[in-house]
């Protein structure tokens, strides 16, 4: 079957075709019907002359509702006033369902939670639309990066037996005899294979059990994590920033359509040129008492402080050498040992954190004494342990967010219309 979509419409102007999807709009006026009409691709808008069609087609036309499916067929026209830039002159309307009753999402504004409950319905409007197609942008642009980079993807598990990220956001579940949890991040089996493969990356589904709402959390999100040997923590900032311009100059060169619907201002995201900002975290600390938070120095950002830095730079801002104290057990320790060499990357106007990176602990006995004080079970680490013993190798990597890169990119207020079936701490449905 050959099906003719939206997407491919200039190509058929002036000749009859035949489109399938769904109606999503429509008003009549006496002699004239006005449909909006999509197919997945695109809008296109169907016009039902009366006194050009019969009298048949033009009852269906009439007959139709919000969501009815149908297969329309019609004449393709330019229309410039249009915002798809064609018009359909429908000559004919095949009803496929009607729905059986009146479709809940209207255009009238609707509260986040009735949104949200009627998710699997909520994913068919434009802007919703919009947002899964630059994400769709994102994951391929993510694998593009990293195959021209020469890196190879390695499935990290999904069960593990220990944490990679603390604790605290652990998801245990039964395993036969034993316990499993929800992998935090695939970092720690990436360090394993790099000894196999040098650069590699992965890209998956990641739980953390987050018992605060906040508008950057879920506690199902995608993480691409990346590793590569030899690489030092400044090699590991220069990597991220190479990423993160890419995929932002593909969103912006690929995805306009979808960027002007979901009402994104372009401006401060042309503005985004390498070199990023870099800064300490010490440094990030005095500037963030100029700007009136309280935080101290040793604290952890609050979401506040992340919100207020970024407002005040237009660029993306590489914060290094966190305190040991409140980052990731595997963290090298930097000259001096009250610091790590780590970095997040903050983004512009106020998201925040979008990518948390750091060169490893790469000697044996100081990651075993880092295992003890974190108070991890030593057995369960063992073969992470291993890599040390076995060629160990400075190295570094880092793991970018996906759902935070699409809230910023499209200029979103919550991460929650970042995912197709969001998952936080008070819902699990649809
Ligand atoms: O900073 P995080 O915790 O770093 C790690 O997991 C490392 N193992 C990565 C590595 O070095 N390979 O998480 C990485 C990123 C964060 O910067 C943030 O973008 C995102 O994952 N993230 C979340 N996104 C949505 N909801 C949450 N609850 C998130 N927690 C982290
Ligand atoms: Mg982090």
């Amino acid at each position: 079957m050959n099906n003719i979509y939206l997407s491919q419409i200039k190509n058929f102007v002036g000749e009859q075709i035949e489109l399938k999807g769904w109606i999503y709009n429509f008003r009549s006026s006496g002699s004239i019907i006005f449909l909006q009409f999509r197919d997945g691709t695109g809008v296109i808008q169907g016009v039902i002359i009366k006194k050009e069609v019969s009298e048949e087609t033009f009852l269906k036309a009439k007959g139709v509702g919000l969501e009815t499916s149908v297969i329309l067929t019609g004449k393709v026209k330019a229309e410039p006033r249009s915002s798809s830039g064609y018009e359909l002159l429908v000559t004919k309307i095949e009803i496929i369902q009607i729905p059986k009753e009146d479709y809940p999402i209207s255009k009238k504004e609707h509260g986040p939670d009735f949104l949200l409950d009627n998710r699997h319905l909520w994913l068919r409007s434009q802007r919703q639309w919009a947002i899964q197609k630059i994400r769709d942008q994102l994951i391929h642009g993510i694998y593009d990066f990293y195959r021209t980079e020469g890196f190879t993807k390695i499935d990290t598990p999904i069960f593990t037996p220990n944490a990679c990220e603390g604790t605290t956001t652990l998801f245990e579940v039964p395993y036969f005899e034993e316990k499993a949890y929800l992998s935090q991040s695939g970092q720690l089996y990436l360090e394993a294979a790099i000894a196999s493969f040098a650069k590699v990356y992965d890209f998956s589904p990641v739980f953390r059990a987050e018992k605060s709402k906040t508008r950057r959390h879920l506690t199902e999100f995608w993480m691409n994590n990346s590793e590569m040997a030899f690489y030092d923590w400044q090699d590991n900032i220069h990597l991220q920033e190479k990423l993160v311009q890419y995929l932002l100059d593909q969103v912006l060169a690929n995805c306009q359509e979808e960027l002007k619907i979901v009402g994104r201002n372009l401006e401060p995201l042309k503005k985004i040129k390498p070199p990023y900002i870099q800064m300490t975290y010490s440094e990030a600390v005095k500037e963030l008492h100029g700007l009136g938070s309280d935080i101290k120095e040793g604290e952890d950002f609050g979401n506040d402080d992340e919100t207020i830095l970024t407002k005040t730079h237009e660029k993306p801002i590489f914060v290094t050498h966190y305190p040991k104290e409140i980052k990731a057990f595997y963290m090298k320790e930097s000259d001096d040992p009250k610091y790590v060499l780590c970095n997040d990357l903050l983004v512009p106007e106020g998201y925040g954190e979008m990518i948390g990176g750091s060169q490893r602990e790469d000697n044996y006995d100081k990651l075993l004494q880092r295992v003890k004080d974190h108070k991890l079970n030593i057995e369960d680490f063992s073969w992470y342990l291993d890599l040390r013993k076995y060629g160990s190798v400075p190295h570094s990597g880092f793991g970018l967010g996906l759902e935070r890169m699409i809230a910023w990119v499209c200029g979103l207020p919550h991460v929650r219309e970042t995912i197709p079936f969001p998952r936080t701490i008070y819902r699990l449905k649809p």
